[in-house]
């Protein structure tokens, strides 16, 4: 992993004054640590990857297993000041689908899907800088790699990257991710979600499905709009989903 972590730095740091890499053999969560870090004034941009994370943490308070050697985990944590926040989420998601298969689809907002199961997800979480309108954005990315057992409770059941191409190693996955999403989340800075629609028009896991959101509202997914907000047709009409927090399932 050592290798490769290198290898990202290598064609970074060009792009990215100040960028550093670090593997840690073992952290609660990628995430936790930049949070705490940035909480404590560190604000580099780095790149941190856990050989093994012992409280990993998902979306919406939920936990993300993985055992060493089954799945990459790593966060990426740089300062952005975009206009517009709206989308960053889903542009790092692209960022990643686009980077590592074309199979790849993207389960709105950012979970990567492959033959209709979760291939990998992602946690951005921000925190403000003091002095700043720069807020400092850490994107956790955890990507299934090795085939795991099917869990049964689970209602969505997991992929593992080697299933969609025995090539595909943790280290590789790394190599080829990591520069491709620090380069979207640069270009959101910029340029903000909208440029980035019809390309995620092309991954989009959920177009034309029926959907039920978490307040029990079912209706047909259609795309996103130039704000990333998820476009559902229900019976009251056209709802723009922009919560987080809005769960949307295959019905
Ligand atoms: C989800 O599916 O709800 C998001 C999962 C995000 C997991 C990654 S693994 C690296 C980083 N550290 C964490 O604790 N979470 C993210």
């Amino acid at each position: 992993m050592h290798a490769a972590a290198e290898a990202v730095w290598q064609q970074v740091a060009p792009q990215l004054p100040g960028f550093s890499v670090e593997v840690l053999a073992s952290v609660d969560s990628t995430n936790t640590e930049l949070m705490r870090r940035a909480r404590a004034g560190q604000h580099d941009p780095v790149l941190l990857v856990a050989l093994e994370q012992t409280a990993g943490r998902g979306r919406m308070g939920r936990a993300w297993h993985s055992a060493p050697g089954d799945s990459l985990t790593f966060s990426l944590g740089l300062p952005l000041e975009p206009a517009d926040w709206s989308g960053l989420s889903l542009a790092i998601g692209l960022a990643a689908a686009q980077a590592v298969h074309p199979a790849i689809r993207i389960k709105w907002p950012n979970d990567l899907w492959a033959d209709g199961r979760k291939l990998a997800g992602i946690l951005v979480e921000t925190a403000s800088i003091a002095g700043s309108r720069a807020r400092y954005v850490v994107a956790g990315i955890g990507i299934n790699i090795a085939p795991r057992p099917a869990d049964p409770s689970f209602t969505i059941q997991p992929v593992g990257l080697r299933e969609l191409d025995p090539a595909l190693d943790a280290e590789r996955a790394l190599r080829l991710v990591a520069p491709r999403v620090v380069a979207a989340m640069q270009a959101f800075e910029r340029h903000g979600f909208a440029p980035l629609q019809a390309a995620y028009a092309e991954r989009d896991a959920l177009a034309g499905r029926g959907v039920r959101l978490s307040d029990g509202t079912a209706g047909e997914a259609h795309g996103v709009d130039g704000t990333g907000a998820l476009l559902v047709h229900t019976a009251a009409g056209l709802k723009a989903v922009t919560s987080s927090e809005v769960s949307v399932r295959p019905a």
